[in-house]
C-alpha cells in the first residue's frame, strides 16, 4: 500500500525501529550515521512530515523555515536542548523526547565515573598497561578517596538524580540535594536525601554531581566562583550537558588542585573537547555514553519512534514536551 507520509531518520538506529516505522511511513534513512550538515538536514527533511533525530541535529528557526511540512520532531534523548521547542510550538510543530527509560542506565554510568575518579581507575590501569607497575604492593600506591560514607551533593534531583541517590544509599553515603523545587517529604524519606542550598552542596560535599537540563538558565552553572567554593578534596561529575560546566574554569581549578578531580561524560562542543583535559591525571573522560547500553538505547529509539508514529497519526504522543 502506498504510504502517504514521509519521515527522515537522521542517524543510524536499530532494524526493529525501521520495521516499526516502515509499516506506516515512507522512510528516508541516513543509515551511514554521518552527522548531516544543516543544509543536508534541511534539504532531506523538506519533503517530510516528521523527523526522528538525535541531539546532533540542531532544530531551530532555520530548520523550520526550510521544512514547513514537518509536523513532528521526535528526539532520541531525554534532553532536547538541540531543539527550539518554543519556536516549534509557535509553528504548531510537536516535539517529543524519551524520559524514564534511561534513568537507571545513566545513573549507573554516573556512579561508574564517580568511582573511577575516586579510585583513580584509568590512571591505575595506564600505569599497569605502560609497564610502570614495579613494586607489587606499595602502601602509598595509587591512593584514592573513599566512596562509602562520603557526602554526595546532587544538583538537579529529577528521575536520574533520584536513581543516583538509590545507588548512594548502598554505599552509606550522606546525600544532600538542590533542586528548583524541593521534593515532597515522602520522596525525601524514600531516598534518604536532604534538601540544602546549592552553595551548601558546593561547600560541603565530597562528590558534587550536576544533573540539570541545559538551558540559558543553567549555562555555566558551575564556573570559577562555584568551583572556588568546593573542598580541595572534592570531585565533580557531569553526565548532564557539557555547557552546564565552564570547562575553562574547570581545567584551571583542576590544574591548581583547587578540587581533587572530575568525571565528565559530556562536553561543551561535542565531539570536540578542550585538549587540555588530556594532560590532566585527575579526570576521567567518556564520550557521552551515559545511556549507552543496548537495551536502553533500543528502548529510547523505540519510544521516540512510538512518539513520532502517534503524533503523525493524529494521536497525543506519550512524551510531548511543547503542548
Ligand atoms: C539524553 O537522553 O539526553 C542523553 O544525553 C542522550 O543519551
Amino acid at each position: 500500500m502506498p504510504k502517504s507520509l514521509k519521515i527522515l531518520i537522521t542517524r543510524q538506529v536499530f532494524p526493529e525501529v525501521i520495521d516499526f516505522l516502515g509499516a506506516d511511513f515512507e522512510i528516508d534513512y541516513n543509515e551511514s550515521d554521518v552527522v548531516l550538515s544543516t543544509d543536508e538536514l534541511c534539504e532531506r527533511a523538506a519533503s517530510c512530515a516528521g523527523l526522528l533525530c538525535c541531539l546532533t541535529e540542531k532544530i531551530d528557526n532555520t530548520f523550520f523555515e526550510h521544512c514547513p511540512t514537518v509536523r513532528v520532531v521526535s528526539n532520541i534523548a531525554v534532553g532536547y536542548n538541540n531543539i527550539d521547542a518554543i519556536e516549534a510550538k509557535n509553528r504548531g510543530v510537536k516535539i517529543t523526547n524519551t524520559p524514564g527509560v534511561l534513568d537507571d542506565t545513566t545513573a549507573d554510568l554516573t556512579f561508574t565515573l564517580l568511582m573511577a575518579v575516586a579510585r583513580r581507575i584509568t590512571e591505575a590501569e595506564s600505569l599497569l598497561r605502560q609497564g610502570r607497575w614495579k613494586k607489587s604492593f606499595a602502601v602509598q600506591q595509587m591512593l584514592g578517596t573513599d566512596i562509602h560514607h562520603a557526602s554526595l551533593g546532587i544538583i538537579g534531583m529529577g528521575r536520574i538524580g533520584q536513581a543516583i541517590a538509590k545507588r548512594a544509599a548502598g554505599f552509606d553515603m550522606q546525600v544532600r540535594y538542590f533542586n528548583r523545587t524541593p521534593l515532597d517529604a515522602t520522596t525525601e524519606q524514600k531516598f534518604n536525601v536532604c534538601y540544602v542550598s546549592q552553595e551548601a552542596i558546593l561547600r560541603n560535599s565530597d562528590f558534587v554531581l550536576v544533573m540539570v537540563p541545559y538551558s540559558a538558565a543553567t549555562h555555566h552553572l558551575i564556573g570559577a566562583e562555584e568551583l572556588a567554593l568546593m573542598k580541595p578534596s572534592a570531585i565533580l561529575i557531569n553526565t548532564a550537558r557539557g555547557g552546564v560546566v565552564d570547562e575553562v574554569a574547570l581545567i584551571a581549578a583542576l590544574k591548581k588542585n583547587q578540587i581533587a578531580g572530575a568525571g565528565l561524560d559530556v562536553f561543551e562542543n561535542e565531539p570536540a573537547f578542550n585538549p587540555e583535559f588530556l594532560g590532566l591525571k585527575n579526570v576521567v573522560l567518556t564520550p557521552h555514553i551515559g545511556s549507552a547500553t543496548r537495551s536502553t538505547r533500543m528502548a529510547m529509539a523505540m519510544l521516540a519512534a512510538t512518539n513520532l508514529k502517534a503524533a503523525l497519526q493524529g494521536k497525543t504522543p506519550p512524551n510531548w514536551v511543547n503542548p
